[in-house]
């Protein structure tokens, strides 16, 4: 059998691509494919001997790390933790797929950028992260660059899904416990499903794509727009929201005002363009009427 092996399958994207890629790779009878799950219970990637060893005896065609310290204001606070998981951990999983001939993916961000183009960021814009996080998951891609020639990259941004802690969970949670909602509109992106974006790495994977690659859905909008339309779609009416500007909140990790991904190169190799932001919604919201963190 080969093996598919993603690394961080219990996080929010994790448990989406585990459940794509199984559809995707191994419903057919001949399928020759198996999806294999780590995360913190098999294997801690700040571990260098370990990781590496393990990675090589285990013998995967293909890893995904998936796996990360995506607490962003955490990692302000705790830069050590950052780089060690984010950075370290991704090129030891690196130098094990490197021993044993495995494709490796890596899973990266928009706060790669700083946000000042004003314009959607193509792949090849120079990068200039502005907060410890971005630093870090931008040192994760060099060290995949470096390390595996074919590896892939994936920069994608403000993800929601079933699982784990996201933006559509904490406003739901919310607007049960408060009247007013303040959220920021001074920062833009493109909110991101995590079944669409699971959708497209398992296209990629098929197409033999290397190199970096945007994939986020279409369409972009503020938190605060985003904010409007899950209390619009989830027909919640007694909650209010009002736009504040990021200084007025006052988190400590600084994020860029725009950071829209141009998925140009993803419809260039596979023809395919993610639905806009408020359809994946939608879709989300009426199936999955759960994502309460
Ligand atoms: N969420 C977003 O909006 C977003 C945007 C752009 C890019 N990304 C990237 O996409 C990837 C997936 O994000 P996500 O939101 O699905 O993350 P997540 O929900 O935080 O999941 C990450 C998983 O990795 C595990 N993990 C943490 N440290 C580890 C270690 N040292 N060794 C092994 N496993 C470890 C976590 O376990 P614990 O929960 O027990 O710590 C968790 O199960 C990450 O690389 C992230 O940087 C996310």
């Amino acid at each position: 059998m080969r093996r598919i092996l993603v690394i961080g399958a219990k996080g929010m994207l994790g448990r989406d691509l585990v459940r794509v890629l199984s559809s995707t790779f191994c419903a057919s009878k001949k399928s020759d494919w198996e999806i294999m799950e780590w995360d913190l219970e098999e294997i801690d990637i700040c571990e260098e001997k370990k990781t590496v060893t393990k990675i090589e005896n285990f013998r995967p065609a293909i890893v995904i790390n998936v796996a990360g310290y995506t607490d962003v204001d955490g990692c302000e606070s705790n830069e050590e933790k950052a780089f060690a998981v984010n950075a370290e951990g991704m090129k030891h999983v690196a130098l094990g797929a490197l021993r044993c001939g495995a494709k490796v993916v890596y899973l990266s961000t928009d706060y790669v950028f700083d946000g000042k183009k004003g314009k959607p960021y193509l792949e090849d814009d120079p990068p200039n992260p502005l907060n410890v996080y971005g630093r870090s998951k931008l040192k994760g891609e060099q060290y995949v660059q470096e390390i595996a020639k074919d590896g892939l990259i994936v920069r994608t941004q403000w993800l929601f899904g079933k699982h784990g802690k996201n933006f559509v969970a904490s406003v739901l949670r919310q607007a049960k416990e408060k009247k007013v909602l303040s959220i920021v509109n001074d920062q833009i992106g493109s909110p991101t499903y995590t079944i669409d974006l699971a959708e497209a790495i398992s296209v990629l994977l098929h197409s033999k794509a290397q190199g970096i690659f945007h994939v986020a859905n279409s369409d972009l909008c503020s938190w605060y727009t985003f904010g409007q339309a899950i209390l619009k779609l989830s027909r919640i009416k007694g909650a209010k929201v009002i736009p504040i500007s990021s200084r007025e909140l006052g988190r400590p990790a600084v994020r860029p005002a725009y950071s829209v991904l141009h998925c140009q190169k993803l419809k260039q190799v596979t023809g395919m363009v993610l639905r806009p932001w408020s359809e994946a919604l939608k879709h989300f919201l009426e199936s999955d009427p759960r994502p309460l963190a």
